[in-house]
């Protein structure tokens, strides 16, 4: 079973390398970050709660986001396998889905606060298919217009700088005990995601995988 854990702080590229490994691995990215912008964009009643905390760089209550990724998780594609991004984030969601289900791999993205600052700054997000770029480090071909599905990119509201500070300080708080919860598991693997090369951090993880 490849049921695997990203962990890291904004922009050290969690959304980025899953959207590689997903085809390497053959198992779906589960993004909370994506879904609730989903569900904002569609305006359900899970979408316009979790606007206001997302859009502040808060956190969107546990229950709510626990419950969305029980949700998902009961979907016959995860039956191979899946891979969680920005899941869990707390400890009690780490309690949860332990509940729910066996982790086997957890992977924590190491990355200086001068890179995610860089990545963060010029992140750039298509609308339709969630697809990630960056005005400098990863262009699209054509300005303002994704690669993959010709939808427009845009930038995400929580990436101005005063949601970028609050979203940092909430993970360097949060996942201290997150991380420790899984090493008591025996499943942590640091990999190295400075490299200006997201294929070179997707392979790292690979390697980090099969290890
Ligand atoms: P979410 O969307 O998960 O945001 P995040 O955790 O803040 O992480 P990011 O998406 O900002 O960073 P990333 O690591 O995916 O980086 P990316 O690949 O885009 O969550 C948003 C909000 O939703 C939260 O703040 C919260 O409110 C709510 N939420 C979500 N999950 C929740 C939960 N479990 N509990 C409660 N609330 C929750 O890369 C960044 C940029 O860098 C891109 O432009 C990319 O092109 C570039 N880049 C990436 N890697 C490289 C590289 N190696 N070299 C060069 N450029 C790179
Ligand atoms: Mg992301």
């Amino acid at each position: 079973m490849k049921n695997i854990i990203l962990i890291g702080a904004q922009g050290a590229g969690k959304g980025t390398y899953a959207s590689l490994l997903k085809v390497d691995l053959d198992i779906p990215h589960i993004s909370t970050g994506d879904m609730f912008r989903e569900a904002i964009k569609n305006q359900t009643p899970v979408g316009l709660e979790a606007k206001k905390f997302i859009d502040a760089g808060n956190l969107v209550p546990d229950e709510v986001t626990i419950k969305l990724v029980d949700e998902r998780l009961k979907k016959p594609d995860c039956k191979k396998g899946y891979m969680l991004d920005g899941f869990p984030r707390t400890l009690p969601q780490a309690q949860a889905l332990d509940r729910i289900t066996k982790i086997n791999h957890v992977i924590v993205l190491d990355v200086r606060e001068d890179v995610v600052l860089q990545r963060l700054g010029g992140r750039i997000q298509c609308r339709k298919c969630a697809a990630i770029f960056h005005l400098t480090n990863l262009p699209p071909k054509k300005k303002g217009i994704c690669d993959k599905c010709g939808g427009e990119l845009y930038t995400r509201e929580d990436d101005k700088p005063e949601a970028i500070r609050k979203r940092l300080a909430t993970f360097h708080e949060q996942s201290g005990p997150l991380i420790a919860f899984y090493e008591n598991k025996g499943v942590v693997h640091h990999a190295d995601a400075n490299s200006p090369v997201p294929r070179e951090v997707a392979d790292e993880i690979l390697k980090l995988l099969k290890a």
